[in-house]
């Protein structure tokens, strides 16, 4: 260890001599080094055992990332599936939220840190355990966000599972790049969009940004797509139901009395054209849903209040396409740093 910072051979006592303690310093050092390296042993032992792992990105704040990626996570352990969900935000971190744990503290024993475990099994790290109330934003420098960061993969004790659902805060900064470097094998990116034309722009930016992280792209999510009015109406009656924009529907009630139409409250298809343009897959549209709203305040995710529900359904129909797709996809050839 000639010349390094925490060498504790002290040259001047000579041969035979007890070696020097180190310093307070020295000491801390060493502490540092060793839990460094421990942390990236950590970090690649769970790419072993952790089978899938999943970065959920926008370019656009508020198109939904965290609740895809909670209700990714859901769907998965509706499945018989262990998942975790790893929440990134530090910010604005509302995963707990939506998975029933707010308020929860993180349990940490022999130096690896617990998760909590919400709605379905499901395992959860998030930063809002760190907080002391929900309503404290934490402000920490680039460094000191990104030790957080690599601690919360290294130090967590996960167990084995079959899925990880990583939920980042928007637009293409550090963290999704520092996961995707401490992180083996991650199995790709799903990015979130709603089909507005500036969420969708974004969401163009997300696709040059998973390239420049050599991470796969699995494919674009369209969320907040339609939203599906149903009724009643004796058999046959003809209605119009004027829609956002004052487009008329016009639909007819059937032979058991239900009519249902799907009003498009932004736009339509946007996600799936970009989809097409960069010629990554489309994975699936999820409806508008206020289920999902009413959830995110009362802690009951709309998959667990309603696992049978069209927005469950939807899901599960974009799971498959991202199974599909990891089926045949790489994984990330990025090395570990
Ligand atoms: N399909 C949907 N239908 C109705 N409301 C939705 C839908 N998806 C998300 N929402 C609502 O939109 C709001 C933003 O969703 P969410 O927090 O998941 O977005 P986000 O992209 O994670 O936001 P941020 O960029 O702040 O992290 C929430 O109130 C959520 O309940
Ligand atoms: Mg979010």
């Amino acid at each position: 260890m000639a010349g390094s910072p925490v060498s504790t051979h002290d040259p001047a006592a000579g041969e035979g001599a007890a070696p020097a303690s180190p310093s307070p310093d020295q000491q801390r050092q060493m502490e540092q080094a060793y839990a460094q390296m421990k942390r990236k042993m950590a970090m690649q032992a769970l790419g072993k055992r952790i089978k899938h792992k999943i970065m959920v990105l926008s370019g656009k704040g508020g198109v939904g990332k965290s609740t895809v990626s909670t209700g990714l996570a859901l769907s998965l352990a509706q499945q018989g599936h262990n998942v975790g969900i790893l929440d990134i935000d530090i910010t604005g971190p509302n995963v707990p939220k939506m998975m029933g744990l707010s308020g929860k503290r993180l349990h940490v024993e022999e130096g690896r840190i617990h998760p909590a475990v919400g709605h379905n099994g499901v395992k959860v790290i998030s930063m809002a355990f760190l907080l002391d109330d929900d309503d404290t934003p934490v402000v920490w420098r680039g460094p000191i966000k990104l030790g957080a960061i690599q601690q919360f993969i290294g130090d967590v004790e996960w167990g084995d599972l079959d899925y990880l659902v990583i939920d980042f805060p928007p637009g293409t900064s550090d963290e999704p790049l520092t996961v995707a470097q401490s992180l083996p094998d991650i199995d790709g990116m799903v990015i979130v969009t709603t089909p507005q034309d500036v969420a969708l722009l974004d969401s163009r930016k997300s696709i040059g940004f998973a390239e420049s992280l050599k991470v796969p792209v699995l494919g674009v999510v369209e969320n907040m797509s339609g939203y599906t009015l149903s009724g009643r109406a004796p058999a046959g009656t003809e209605l119009q139901i004027a829609g956002p924009g004052g487009r008329m529907h016009n639909i007819t009630a059937d032979a058991s009395g239900t009519f249902s139409v799907t009003l498009d409250l932004f736009k339509q298809g946007g996600g799936k054209s970009t989809a097409e343009e960069f010629n990554v897959p489309f994975l699936g549209a999820l409806p508008f849903d206020p289920g999902f709203v009413r959830g995110g305040d009362d802690g009951v995710h709309r998959i667990v209040s309603d696992p049978e529900g069209p927005s469950a359904q939807a899901f599960a129909q974009v799971v498959a396409a991202i199974q599909d797709r990891i089926a045949i996809g790489g994984s990330s050839s990025l090395e570990i740093v």
